[in-house]
């Protein structure tokens, strides 16, 4: 599938630009468990998958940069000197990367850009991600700037933080850059310190259902849900001076002070303090390949998500309900921001076929559309093609 749109995106700028681009190929992400975490500090489980999009690049030489977008079927046109023009809210991804190399010196040279992909947008699966690191990287090996990955990371990052004013965490941009084929990555994102698991399981599949909703509220309660777990920081320090974030927090530290919180504070901080002692346990399971005790964790994030932290919808409760009772499948969960997007599962390769055929009716009679189906393989993060 990445092969086809390797041709496109590159015939479509030598066609456009009439030189040959550096080609650079941007994965997206599941994440396993972890979720909502990366801003607390605390600790996540993803992996990029085989949905990417493709960046054709070259400079120009002139005081110009171009962008065309060709799932988009649009093209802009910017002088370095003036990002912040009304351009269209996709190129906002591309031109914060471009704002936050400037900031860091490194005057921006003009330069032509084609790119394309197959992650679904609005999916979870972290399409800006891929767009702003896919940038940050093309931009580094063309330029030779030598910048560090986690420098591509960190200012990836930013630019969501700063031009497109989702106060995301670390994770995505991480993933994006540092991700290996057929493993997790376990990361600290407070250290930053990482570790790879294997997951590779015979006959077990990685499997998104898509509910095809893509909420609105998506930015502005991930912003909220932020702010209240800075404000149960604050609350709790009073008793805890010394710590700085929710990683700090055990459950009995948050147990003793529940009578004293106020109850949304309390449900919020309850659920990422869970999920932080969760995550490690699940890492465990990985350990002595426990897939099922693993999927069960699933389930009881998916609770959390939707009981404590409050960001999933009914599609995504419809889908992971719905693979409560089969024996097909081993965890299910919603996965990313919430508010809509996919569902993460492992599912048995033998009775995939029949669960995606029973799923999709399920969900088709239930809400008048077909949920999306992407079984994804897990493979390497942004590399020159
Ligand atoms: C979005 C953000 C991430 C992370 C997840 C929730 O994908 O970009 O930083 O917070 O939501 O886990």
């Amino acid at each position: 599938m990445t092969q086809k749109i390797i041709e496109t995106v590159s015939d479509r700028f030598k066609k456009r630009f009439q030189t040959e681009p550096l080609l650079v190929r941007s994965p997206g992400r599941v994440n396993l468990i972890g979720e909502h975490t990366d801003y607390n500090e605390g600790f996540v489980l993803p992996a990029a998958v085989d949905r990417a999009i493709v960046f054709a690049v070259s400079p120009n030489n002139l005081d110009l940069i171009r962008i065309l977008s060709v799932d988009m079927e649009e093209e802009i046109e910017v002088q370095n000197t003036h990002l912040k023009k009304n351009n269209p809210q996709w190129s906002h991804y591309l031109l914060g990367v471009i704002d936050q190399l400037n900031q860091q010196g490194l005057k921006v040279p003009g330069f032509d850009c084609v790119f394309g992909g197959n992650i679904p947008i609005g999916a979870g699966m972290s399409s800006s991600a891929a767009i702003e690191a896919g940038l940050a990287f093309s931009l580094n090996t063309l330029f030779e700037w030598d910048l560090a990955p986690l420098d591509l990371v960190k200012l990836s990052q930013k630019a969501e933080n700063e031009f497109v004013g989702v106060q995301c965490g670390i994770m995505d941009q991480f993933t994006n850059i540092f991700a290996e084929p057929q493993k997790v990555v376990k990361l600290d994102c407070r250290s930053l310190e990482h570790e790879y698991y294997p997951f590779e399981f015979k006959g077990v599949c990685l499997v998104l259902y898509d509910t095809r909703v893509s909420h609105s509220l998506a930015s502005s309660e991930y912003n909220r849900r932020r702010n209240q777990c800075e404000e149960g920081v604050r609350f709790l320090k009073q008793h805890h001076p010394h710590i700085r974030s929710l990683r700090d927090i055990t459950s009995e530290m948050l147990n003793s002070s529940k009578t004293r919180m106020d109850p949304v504070l309390y449900k919020r901080c309850h659920y990422v303090v869970e999920e932080n002692e969760r995550l490690l346990s699940a890492c465990r399971d990985l350990e002595i390949r426990d897939l099922e005790s693993f999927g069960n964790k699933m389930y009881q994030t998916h609770y959390g998500l939707q009981k404590e932290y409050e960001v999933s919808c009914p599609e995504l409760d419809f889908l992971v309900e719905y693979t409560r009772n089969q024996s097909g499948v081993l965890g299910s969960r919603m996965m990313g921001g919430g508010f809509g997007g996919c569902t993460i599962n492992l599912i048995k390769q033998d009775e995939l076929k029949e669960l995606n055929e029973q799923i999709s009716q399920a969900y088709s009679h239930e809400y008048k559309k077909k949920p999306g189906i992407y079984k994804v393989k897990i493979e390497k993060g942004t590399h020159v093609i």
